[in-house]
C-alpha cells in the first residue's frame, strides 16, 4: 500500500505530469510570466465553468478577500460579520483593513455559519457578511441573501474550500459556490480542491463596476500603466500557475467525485456508530469534501489521533482554537463561553485523509484503524 497522506499531491501530479510539464515549459519559452495569455485563458475558462461574469485572478485567497473588501469602500469601524469557526484569513483581512470583525457561531452539524446568529449580530455599523463555505459545502445562501437584502449589506462568499460545489436555491435555481453574493473569493493553495503549485487565488463577481475596480486594485490601482486611480496592491496570479490551473480545472469535477466517493465510504463505515458523527450535509448544497470531518463523541479524540499516527495515518484538527479565543482576535465583546457550539467543536472534530487519490485499500485501512480505536 502507498503511504497515506492527508493530501496526496505527488500521485495526483504523476497522473497529469506530461500535460503539466509541457504547459510549464511553454510559459518559460514564451517568458510571459506575469499577466500572460495563460492567465487570460484561465480567467475565461473559470468564468465559463462557474457561469460568472467576471473572474479576477490574484495572488492568493487571503488577497482575494482583502481586495473584495477594498473594492466595497468599507470604512474603518464598519462591522463585518463572519464565523468564529474558520481559517484565520477570513477575519485577518477584516482586521487588517481596520474594519471590525464580528464573529458568530456555527451550526453544530454542518459547521456552517448560523444565519440566525448573523441576524442577531447586526448593528447600525454592520456593512457586510462573509459566509465561509467551510469544508466544501455552501452556507445557507437563501437565508444569508435574504438577511443581506433586508439590512442592505454586502455578501462576500469565502469559497476557498468549496470551489465546484453547487447551491440549489429554494426556487430550484442553481449557482456555483462563490457566485451568489456580491463577491466571491477563493484560494488555489496546493491542497485546495483546485490547487496550483504555489500560491494563487481569484475573485468572482457578476457586477461590471466592481470587477473593473478589483482589476485595478490587484494591479496597484492603475487604470493604465503608471496612472494610479486608487490605492491598490500587487496581487497577481503567475502565468505558470495559471497554466497548471487550466489543466486541473478540466479535472475539477472528477476530482470532486473522487473526494465524494471516499466520503461515501467513510460515511458507510461510521454513519451508525454511537461515538462518531459523520459530517451532516447542508440542505441546499452539494459537498465537495475539501475536508472530511468527524465529531468524536464520548471517546478520546486526541487518543484517536495518536493511535492513527502510530499506524502511519495522518489526521488534522481543523480548527484547534476558535477565532474568538485567539489572542489576535480576542475582543471585549466575547470571551470564553460566548460561542458554545464552536467551543465544543474544537474539542470534538478530527479530519481524516481526504484527497483525489485515496485507494480502496487505503480507505479500508483508515476505516478499520478508526474503528479499532473507537471500539476498544
Ligand atoms: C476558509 C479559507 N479562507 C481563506 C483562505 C486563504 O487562502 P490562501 O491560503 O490562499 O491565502 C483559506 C486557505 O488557506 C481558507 O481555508
Amino acid at each position: 500500500m502507498q503511504p497515506i497522506r492527508m493530501v496526496d499531491l505527488i500521485t495526483q501530479y504523476q497522473k497529469i505530469k506530461p500535460e503539466v510539464d509541457t504547459a510549464i515549459a511553454e510559459v518559460m519559452n514564451q517568458a510571459a510570466f506575469i499577466n500572460g495569455p495563460e492567465v487570460k485563458a484561465f480567467q475565461t475558462e473559470l468564468e465559463d465553468y462557474l457561469q460568472v461574469k467576471h473572474v479576477i485572478p490574484c495572488a492568493n485567497g487571503t488577497d482575494a478577500l482583502q481586495v473584495a473588501m477594498m473594492a466595497l469602500d468599507l470604512q474603518p469601524g464598519d462591522e463585518v460579520i463572519t464565523a468564529t469557526f474558520t481559517y484565520v484569513a477570513t477575519a485577518e483581512v477584516i482586521a487588517l483593513l481596520k474594519l471590525t470583525p464580528v464573529l458568530v457561531d456555527v451550526d453544530p452539524e454542518t459547521f456552517l455559519i448560523d444565519p440566525a446568529a448573523i441576524e442577531a449580530a447586526i448593528t447600525p455599523k454592520t456593512k457586510a457578511i462573509v459566509p465561509v463555505h467551510l469544508f466544501g459545502q455552501c452556507a445557507n445562501m437563501d437565508e444569508i441573501m435574504r438577511i443581506a437584502k433586508a439590512h442592505n449589506l454586502f455578501v462576500i462568499e469565502d469559497t476557498a474550500q468549496a470551489i465546484g460545489a453547487t447551491y440549489t436555491f429554494a426556487d430550484g435555481n442553481t449557482a456555483k459556490a462563490g457566485t451568489i453574493g456580491t463577491i466571491g473569493a477563493t484560494s488555489f493553495f496546493p491542497s485546495k480542491n483546485l490547487g496550483c503549485f504555489g500560491d494563487g487565488g481569484a475573485i468572482f463577481t457578476q457586477d461590471d463596476d466592481l470587477a473593473a475596480k478589483m482589476r485595478m486594485i490587484v494591479n496597484h490601482g492603475q487604470s493604465k500603466q503608471y496612472y494610479h486611480d486608487s490605492i491598490g496592491v500587487n496581487s497577481r496570479l503567475d502565468s505558470i500557475q495559471a497554466a497548471i490551473l487550466r489543466i486541473k480545472l478540466r479535472q475539477l469535477d472528477d476530482y470532486n467525485v473522487s473526494r465524494q466517493s471516499a466520503a461515501a465510504a467513510y460515511d458507510k463505515a461510521f454513519g451508525e456508530h454511537p461515538k462518531l458523527r459523520i459530517p451532516a450535509r447542508a440542505a441546499n448544497s452539494t459537498h465537495v469534501f475539501h475536508q472530511y470531518t468527524l465529531k468524536v463523541k464520548g471517546a478520546d479524540r486526541d487518543g484517536l489521533r495518536a493511535y492513527l499516527a502510530d499506524r502511519d495515518i495522518p489526521s488534522m484538527i481543523y480548527y484547534p482554537v476558535a477565532l474568538h479565543m485567539q489572542s489576535a482576535y480576542a475582543s471585549d465583546r466575547y470571551g470564553k463561553g460566548a460561542f458554545p457550539v464552536t467551543e465544543n467543536l474544537v474539542e470534538e472534530v478530527i479530519s481524516l485523509p481526504m484527497h483525489t487519490e485515496l485507494t480502496p485499500d487505503q480507505i479500508e485501512y483508515i476505516i478499520n484503524s478508526v474503528l479499532e480505536f473507537i471500539n476498544q
